[in-house]
């Protein structure tokens, strides 16, 4: 576990001008230690008073937390909602009826605004037409969409009708949509014929086609085809409808059907420690809160700002804070198609420039390389661009190094707008320790505090508290309305992964190492305990890229994959492969090491290509048959001084696995 052994010493502290705290809603930290008394105090009572200020019910409710069932939690569970009608109807009638919800750039620099007015009609408009197709309350639709406002229209709608989304990344396989298509038992795909991504038409359509032509997706009736380019795609009669004719003669009413607080708004599949992806199950109450409230808390919103959170809604970032949370606050929201890079590394600085955005969320992994490629050239660099609209950044999705976190500081932010590191995961729904920018002094490289009502610690093995300095593992003591209920049509499976049985069967374990300071109490997280990776904020799991190997029967006898560290993606896959036939070396090593790369990207999705490919004779394992993992990461970091390779039974093959093709 040397991953939570780490402890960094930061000395650098960046506390809040005295007019960024006297400004925001949670002012100072006089007012958050206040807000965590309360749910210290009366754990239900503080969020009973939220969801009831927060959330429009349709039927109120009046139990906030049963826990007779844990670990598989309910909160306000006999009240009744609509997500759609918190996101939009409820707007209808007050100022925000006629703001901008949403500001959307395509790829080619092309600009719509939509009010929410038009949003609301837009989406009963399309939800009328899913209605018209069959779909109805429970049934699961399956979103393969560009990142364009009619994929948040989509799930918008779906929502609306009470049906379960579930959004699988344009990145990802035909085979990988099969998958989820099956083990969600998805009645329609809503999809467009291509997306555009850095100036290139990508094909989504096809890709559709090949993953229900893999069979077993007969519970798919229709597909959904959103035009996005003028090519023309395959389209299957009676199953395949364009969104022209989907929404031809359909009315731009529809009444929102209201769920009960615990109906799955949504399953989204992420990556765990074994080869299949788990669909993460979502509730509509205590997410919806959550969404709502960390966009107040968090970014500290305000009704002038204008939000961009850059990820795509294949992620959870692109859920709660584009589809769901921006418009249950009421923001204005900007959405953008396409890549940091397109046509230059300047594209994030012009925007905010140009729609005067004032709260920016993005990744380290993008910051990293807006990093390399602004210090190389001068024309894309941030000081090019007028950048004085923005007032706060955020940083989601793997550990932002100190480094990094500076030059955002400084170049985008003019030490003068505060970083939000948020650690947060697909399972918790929202954030859950971040700091809060009127309020906590900010120290590089660190998530800082839970927000107010999780219940966040560092314990051992046993479950034990640690003391501040000391690394364990990260987890949550007390349950939170927007966590995970469970893993779609696996509840062992999330009782297992996240509810130890030797930590009592309560106390969710989220899978990341910790530490925290000691002279601050402030959280760092130190990265994955388990078999899953991070690379460019992507989840990928080890195990799914080795069975992805080994099911090329033709060529692969074994495959082991590891991550190691890298400076621009945050971690790279390592593959070490063991070929059924002779070791490649030379030419034939980078030939085969091109097919595998191409076969797990057909598998998996191109995300999921390793970097490293390396051919050994065998595996390092010990006597009784396992596969010395440690020893692997170590050698793919190109650390082996400190490895004991003693139990080691070919110690020869250590200089095979060294060496990358
Ligand atoms: O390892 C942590 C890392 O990303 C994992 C969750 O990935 P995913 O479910 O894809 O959700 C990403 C977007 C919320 C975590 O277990 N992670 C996420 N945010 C941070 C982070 N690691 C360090 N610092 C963060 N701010």
């Amino acid at each position: 576990m040397s991953a939570i052994e780490s402890v960094l010493v930061e000395n650098r502290v960046f506390a809040p001008s005295p007019a960024t705290v006297k400004a925001a809603r949670i002012s100072g930290m006089a007012a958050y230690d206040a807000l965590c008394a309360q749910a210290n105090n009366d754990f239900e009572g503080f969020w009973a008073r939220l969801a009831r200020d927060h959330v429009v019910w349709s039927k109120p409710f009046t139990r906030t937390l049963d826990e007779s069932n844990a670990p598989f939690y309910k909160w306000f569970d006999d009240g009744e909602l609509n997500a759609s009608a918190n996101c939009l109807d409820k707007h209808m009638g007050t100022p925000v009826e006629n703001k901008t919800a949403v500001i959307f750039e395509s790829d080619d620099g092309t600009v719509t605004k939509t009010s929410y007015r038009e949003l609301l009609t837009r989406v009963s408009q399309f939800a009328n037409a899913l209605k018209a197709h069959g779909v109805k309350k429970g049934d699961r639709v399956l979103i393969y969409m560009p990142m364009t406002l009619e994929g948040v229209i989509a799930m918008q709608a779906c929502a609306r009708l009470g049906a379960t989304h579930s959004v699988v990344f344009g990145g990802f396989s035909a085979k990988a949509l099969q998958e989820r298509i099956i083990d969600a038992g998805a009645v329609a795909v809503i999809t467009a014929n291509y997306q555009m991504r850095g100036g290139k038409e990508l094909p989504l359509k096809a890709v559709v086609d090949e993953g229900l032509g893999m069979g077993g997706c007969e519970s798919i009736k229709t597909v959904f085809v959103y035009q996005r380019t003028s090519t023309a795609c395959n389209m299957v009669a009676g199953r395949d409808k364009t969104f022209t004719q989907a929404l031809a003669g359909q009315s731009n009413e529809c009444a929102p059907v209201a769920v009960g607080a615990e109906h799955p708004l949504f399953v989204l599949y992420t990556s765990g420690s074994t080869g299949k992806p788990k669909g993460v199950q979502h509730s509509t109450g205590g997410y919806l809160l959550w969404a709502k409230l960390t966009m107040e808390w968090t970014f500290d919103l305000q009704n002038t700002d204008v939000f961009w959170c850059t990820a795509d809604i294949g992620w959870v970032t692109g859920h709660t804070y584009v589809a769901y949370g921006p418009l249950a606050a009421g923001a204005t929201q900007i959405i953008y198609e396409g890549v940091p890079t397109f046509p230059n590394a300047g594209r994030f600085w012009q925007m905010i420039e140009r729609h005067q955005c004032s709260i920016f969320y993005t990744a380290p992994t993008a910051i990293r390389s807006l990093i390399k490629l602004a210090e190389g050239d001068s024309k894309v660099h941030p000081d090019r661009y007028n950048l004085d609209s923005l007032r706060i950044l955020g940083s989601v999705g793997e550990p932002i190094n100190p480094e990094a976190w500076m030059w955002y500081y400084k170049n985008v932010g003019h030490e003068r707008c505060p970083i939000v590191d948020t650690f947060w995961q697909t399972e918790t729904g929202g954030h859950m320790i971040n700091p809060l920018p009127g309020a906590t002094p900010l120290v590089p490289g660190s998530c800082t505090l839970p927000l107010p009502g999780i219940m966040a610690a560092i314990v051992d093995e046993a479950g034990h508290d640690v003391p501040n300095g000391v690394g364990g593992l990260l987890v949550v003591k007390r349950p939170w309305p927007s966590m995970i209920r469970t893993i779609w049509n696996d509840s062992d499976r999330f009782k297992k992964s996240y509810f130890p049985e030797e930590m009592g069967g309560t106390i969710y374990l989220a899978g990341d190492g910790a530490v925290r300071s000691a002279d601050r109490g402030y959280f760092r997280i130190t990265g994955r305990i388990d078999d899953v990776l991070n690379v460019s904020g992507h989840r990928l799991g080890t195990m799914e890229i080795e069975s992805a190997l080994v099911s090329h029967t033709a060529l692969v006898a074994e495959a082991a994959v590891v991550g190691r560290p890298d400076d621009l993606t945050g971690e790279a896959v390592c593959a070490f492969v063991v070929l059924k036939g002779a070791r490649p070396t030379g030419d034939a090593a980078k030939a085969m090491a091109k097919e595998l790369r191409d076969w797990v990207a057909k598998e998996i999705g191109p995300i999921a290509k390793p970097k490293d490919i390396r051919f050994a004779e065998n595996l390092p394992k010990t006597r009784s048959g396992k596969i010395m993992r440690r020893l692997l990461r170590s050698i793919a970091s190109g650390d082996t001084a400190t490895q004991d390779t003693s139990t080691l039974e070919n110690p020869a093959i250590l200089e095979q696995l060294g060496q990358t093709w």
